[in-house]
């Protein structure tokens, strides 16, 4: 590739911040042992909200957001990566506090970058992105922890975002009986063409509980909206049952009591992807490589442009995206 590169840099502006395509130069990428020519990006609901300056994610401007990419190693002074490997990142606060993924270069630190399994290209590594990724972690988080497919439904709350997506994929093909919760009932016969046997209203999950236990009725939770989905869910899993916590689409609060956790010895696991460590990381990504179909993964994407995530940011914040987005840099 030629010195230039095309990147989406924001810049602080009087309300918030502003984002313009711009041509870049080599001399202009950050510090790092290891430069990326990125093929591949995503748009994750952090992306959208450091695309819309909310949350005061990023202190430094001017800015390449963008926390997650996959390319091809350009030049590395890391003994671990050579020029022409494939490789992924996600996580460690690039996009956020270090320059992102959505530029055609990046440079970072070795230690961050992960070898792109040998079966996977870069756009199925992106379509499964930080989301998908931290759908693995949940997935690996509730195996640990005694949930399997004979334990009984496993729900995954917000089904049509990435998070959930991925995780119905990823359920559903290791044979769990996969429920799960959507505002979009209109796209019930999509989730349930991507492995979900029953779905629940959002509305029914969205309300304090009023007792402390209710009728058992999941083995097991992928939740990515926390707020009072995450409260009404406690009370309904099984002897034994475990969430995996994972987001805050719908709120951070935690309105709830102990009770399910002292009387049916249920587990709250808090899954964070960002500084996952390395060897947990290669383990989910080799498991994302061989146990997510490609029909179920292709099913919920949607390839865009820089230019397109303009729009988009705003829209994942509103809940209004489908799936995952990906961000081909060359288009
Ligand atoms: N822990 C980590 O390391 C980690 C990593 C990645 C993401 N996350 C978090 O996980 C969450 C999901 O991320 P994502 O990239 O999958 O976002 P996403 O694509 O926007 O998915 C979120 C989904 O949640 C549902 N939803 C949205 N607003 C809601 C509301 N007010 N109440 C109830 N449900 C609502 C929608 O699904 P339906 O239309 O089907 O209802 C939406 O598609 C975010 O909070 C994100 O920050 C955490």
């Amino acid at each position: 590739m030629a010195d230039g590169f095309r990147a989406l840099v924001l810049d602080e502006a009087e309300k918030g911040v502003s984002a313009s395509i711009q041509e870049l130069t080599d001399d202009q990428l950050p510090e790092g042992d290891v430069t990326v020519s990125v093929s591949h990006s995503t748009l994750n609901y952090k992306d959208g909200m450091i695309l819309k300056g909310i949350g005061r994610l990023v202190r430094n401007y001017p800015h390449v957001p963008g926390v997650d990419f996959a390319g091809t190693v350009e030049a590395s002074e890391s003994s671990e990566y050579k020029t022409g490997d494939k490789v992924v990142l996600t996580g460690w606060r690039v996009g956020e506090v270090h320059w992102g993924g959505y530029a055609q270069k990046a440079r970072v630190k070795s230690d961050w970058l992960v070898p792109l399994p040998d079966s996977m290209t870069e756009q199925r590594a992106m379509a499964i992105g930080t989301a998908g990724f931290t759908a693995m972690l949940a997935v690996m988080e509730l195996e640990a922890h005694g949930v399997t497919p004979d334990s009984g439904p496993v729900l995954v709350t917000g089904g049509n975002g990435g998070v959930g997506g991925v995780a119905i994929g990823i359920l559903s093909g290791l044979g769990y009986e996969v429920h799960t919760s959507t505002g979009r009932p209109q796209l019930a016969d999509h989730l349930k063409a991507i492995g979900a046997s029953e779905i629940v209203a959002r509305e029914e999950l969205d309300v304090v509980p009023e007792r402390p236990l209710a009728s058992e009725r999941w083995a097991g939770a992928i939740d990515a909206v926390g707020g009072n989905t995450l409260a009404s869910i406690l009370p309904q899993l099984k002897y034994r049952g475990a969430i995996a916590a994972c987001g805050l689409a719908g709120g951070a609060d935690l309105n709830s009591t102990v009770i399910p956790f002292l009387l049916r010895g249920v587990k709250l696991l808090g899954i964070d992807s960002v500084m996952c460590p390395f060897e947990l990381r290669k383990t989910a990504w080799n498991r994302l490589a061989t146990e997510l179909s490609t029909e179920s993964l292709d099913a919920i994407t949607e390839i865009v442009s820089l230019e397109d995530l303009l729009d988009l940011a705003g829209k994942i914040l509103k809940g209004e995206t489908q799936g995952r987005v990906v961000v081909d840099l060359n288009a």
